[in-house]
């Protein structure tokens, strides 16, 4: 024989969410609204665009480290050996020295455009270049192998250094 367990009548709990109010209903659109209009600022904040954003880096896709040659001083005069890095016509090195670093272009094999460095926006080293520019890693500047700005946010060109060529090496004065 078997008992039927008597089961406990269900109660109904009639539970009412409160509907927010006006004034949250509002707060609460206000800050997803928020968030649209801060998550549409991003990409303008760390896009690598040329907006002078401090924090805005550099396109890694298109931009490669310049190669690194290290120039040797006697007194304010810089000596480059111009084999390797910049031993055929239109490559472009970073020259490490004592006296700063600068910028190499080799337009020939007889000639150089020899730059400082020194971004001429806020002085960071440019040691990027992107095929024909070369590009400051912190704000993006870009300016031509003869120095000039292509993009800012500087707006003052590279000085430049005018260098001599005996055999494999190029001197100029810094
Ligand atoms: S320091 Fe700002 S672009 Fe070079």
């Amino acid at each position: 024989m078997t008992t039927r367990r008597q089961l406990p009548t269900v109660i109904e709990i009639s539970q009412t969410v409160p509907e927010p109010s006006r004034r949250q209903f509002c707060a609460h659109a206000c800050q997803a609204a928020s968030l649209v209009a801060v998550s549409a600022l991003l990409p303008a904040c760390g896009g690598g665009g040329d907006d002078g954003n401090p924090t805005s880096p550099s396109d890694p896709a298109t931009n490669q480290a310049l190669p690194v040659v290290a120039g040797s001083t006697s007194g304010r005069t810089v000596s480059v050996p111009t084999g390797g890095a910049l031993s055929t016509p239109n490559s472009v090195a970073l020259v490490t020295s004592p006296l700063g670093s600068f910028l190499v272009f080799r337009n020939s094999l007889t000639s150089f455009t020899v730059l400082t460095a020194v971004c001429t926006h806020e002085g960071c080293t440019v040691d990027q270049y992107n095929g024909q520019l070369y590009v400051c890693p912190c704000h993006n500047s870009k300016y031509t192998t003869s120095g000039q700005v292509a993009n800012g946010p500087a707006n003052r060109a590279l000085t430049t250094f005018p260098s001599t060529l005996s055999g494999d090496t190029l001197t100029f004065n810094a």
